[in-house]
């Protein structure tokens, strides 16, 4: 059996790290395959298993940034369009090692609730989180960028009953993110 007391620390060591923390290294790809071994070990109503991944690295990084930034600019009107925002949109996907596009692919008959299966893909997130901290990986779920736009679908090439849920940023942690802190959960409990 595990101890409760490595769970613990895993559980509550878990950080999100962002690009501006990375050391522009290269997490091994061995490693981003355990977080997808683990990802696909989520718990799934109906045995759906959902959850779908596209992994973009090398050259692919750049030509991210380059288009969620671009994609940034056609959607947004000129009189609230940020010039730092668009930078950072080009420059994060630069930073990483990796990045995990996250989508939901929905079965055939759609007899599970679609809430149910965007809950199951995030449970698999959550154990690419854990993996990632084992490994003392830097790592953060992204919703920004392209995500909930129709070019982010298709720069992926997803299809119409496929959604997009984000981006898993991966790096070598330079600087550590500080302690997490949560508010009691006797505060989110009626017993
Ligand atoms: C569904 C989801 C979407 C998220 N999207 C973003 C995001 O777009 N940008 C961001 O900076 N952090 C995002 N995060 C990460 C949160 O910022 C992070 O979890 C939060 O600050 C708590 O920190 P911790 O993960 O270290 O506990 C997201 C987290 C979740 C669960």
């Amino acid at each position: 059996m595990l101890s409760i007391h490595d769970t613990n620390a895993l559980i509550r060591q878990r950080r999100s790290t962002f690009p501006a923390q990375y050391t522009g290294e290269k997490v091994d790809d061995a490693i981003i395959w355990q977080m997808l071994e683990n990802a696909n070990w989520a718990p799934t109503h109906g045995k759906t298993e959902p959850w779908r991944f596209v992994v973009l690295t090398n050259e692919k990084l750049p030509a991210f940034g380059d288009f969620q930034a671009e994609a940034y600019k056609q959607n947004t009107p000129v009189e609230s369009f940020d010039e730092a925002k668009f930078e950072k949109l080009r420059q994060n996907p630069r930073k990483a090692s990796h990045i995990i596009a996250i989508y939901m692919k929905r079965q055939e008959s759609g007899k599970i609730p679609e809430i149910e299966e965007i809950e199951a893909v995030a449970c698999a997130v959550q154990n690419m989180y854990l993996t990632a901290t084992a490994y003392n990986v830097g790592a953060f779920w992204s919703t920004g960028g392209a995500t909930y736009l129709p070019e982010g679908k298709t720069f992926l090439g997803l299809a119409e009953n496929e959604k997009l849920l984000g981006f898993f940023y991966v790096g070598v942690i330079g600087k550590p993110s500080p302690d997490g802190v949560r508010k009691p959960i006797q505060e989110k409990v009626r017993w």
